[in-house]
């Protein structure tokens, strides 16, 4: 079943992909920042499949990350059949209320250390003519959202850049999907200090799992990207299309305007 390399793997959707991948007979390679949580996860999945989970400590907004990983995986002995680029977060708030640093991380790693690692892991795939990639956006990245301003336009980028490498690697042999979830179950909200109210809009958050197995399901039919999650996101990503822009943008700033700033 070959081996899958995920990063975020210590919580969420990144730790769901972990579980449904080794449930299905994959070894399946962890990394993040927290070797506690990263661990207790390899262990419960290596006595509960039979498969091989290795664990990859690393912190992925540090610019020789990908490289860090990279050299690690060969040191293991294992080749990536794989890669899964999930770790990310967000960052709620006006765009000069927040801290500089944290939104600079977020570039790094949510379209810095992503970009890199598929350097590292593509040619070797395209070698072997064999190979997927699926690169975790977001709803977010259809769309530019004030008071979520850089990390809509990662998602953007995540977005436009798997889906130009999937026509590029059609005929190699090798899939690049991404993978755009709508509000989903994990720690992505308390990360990004999203306040609970909005955190949904109104409706239940998916279950991580849920996500999983749709985008494992588009992976099967080599889509170029999927939205999971229902309708509702359906509706959502496609609203720039029938919206004029303005309109779109305004709207969505009057719904996610803080409190502390609204206008009467
Ligand atoms: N939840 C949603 O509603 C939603 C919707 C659309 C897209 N997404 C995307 O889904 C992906 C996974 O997020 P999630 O929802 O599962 O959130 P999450 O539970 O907060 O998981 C984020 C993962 O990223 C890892 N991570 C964070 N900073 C890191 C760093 N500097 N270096 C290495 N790993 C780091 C975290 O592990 P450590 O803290 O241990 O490093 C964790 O495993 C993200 O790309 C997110 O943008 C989420």
């Amino acid at each position: 079943m070959g081996t899958a390399l995920i990063t975020g793997a210590s919580s969420g959707i990144g730790a769901a992909f972990a579980e449904v991948l080794a449930q299905r007979g994959m070894n399946v390679v962890l990394v993040a920042r927290s070797e506690d949580r990263l661990q207790q996860l390899a262990d419960t999945l290596e006595s509960k499949h039979g498969i091989r989970a290795d664990v990859i400590v690393q912190d992925l907004t540090k610019p020789e990350a990908a490289a860090a990983v990279f050299e690690t995986v060969k040191s293991l002995g294992v080749e990536i059949d794989l890669l899964i680029n999930n770790a990310g977060f967000g960052d709620y708030g006006a765009f000069c209320d927040r801290p500089r640093q944290k939104q600079l991380d977020m570039i790094q790693l949510n379209i810095g250390a992503l970009v890199d690692l598929t350097h590292h892991f593509l040619p070797q795939m395209q070698q072997r003519k064999s190979g997927s990639i699926l690169n975790i956006a977001s709803i977010a990245g259809f769309q530019p959202m004030p008071y979520l301003s850089i990390y809509a336009a990662t998602k953007a980028f995540v977005l436009s850049f798997s889906e130009a490498l999937w026509a590029e690697n059609q005929d190699k042999g090798v899939h690049v999907m991404a993978v755009c979830p709508g509000p989903t179950e994990s720690s992505f909200f308390e990360a990004a200090d999203f306040p609970q109210t909005l955190a949904s809009g109104g409706q239940s958050l998916v279950p991580a799992p849920v996500v999983v197995q749709e985008a494992l399901q588009a992976l099967e039919q080599k889509q170029s990207n999927v939205v999971t999650g229902g309708i509702g996101n359906q509706i959502m990503v496609n609203a720039s299309r029938f919206l004029p822009r303005p309109t779109l943008v305004n709207g969505i700033a009057k719904l996610f305007r803080p409190k502390a700033t609204s206008n009467p």
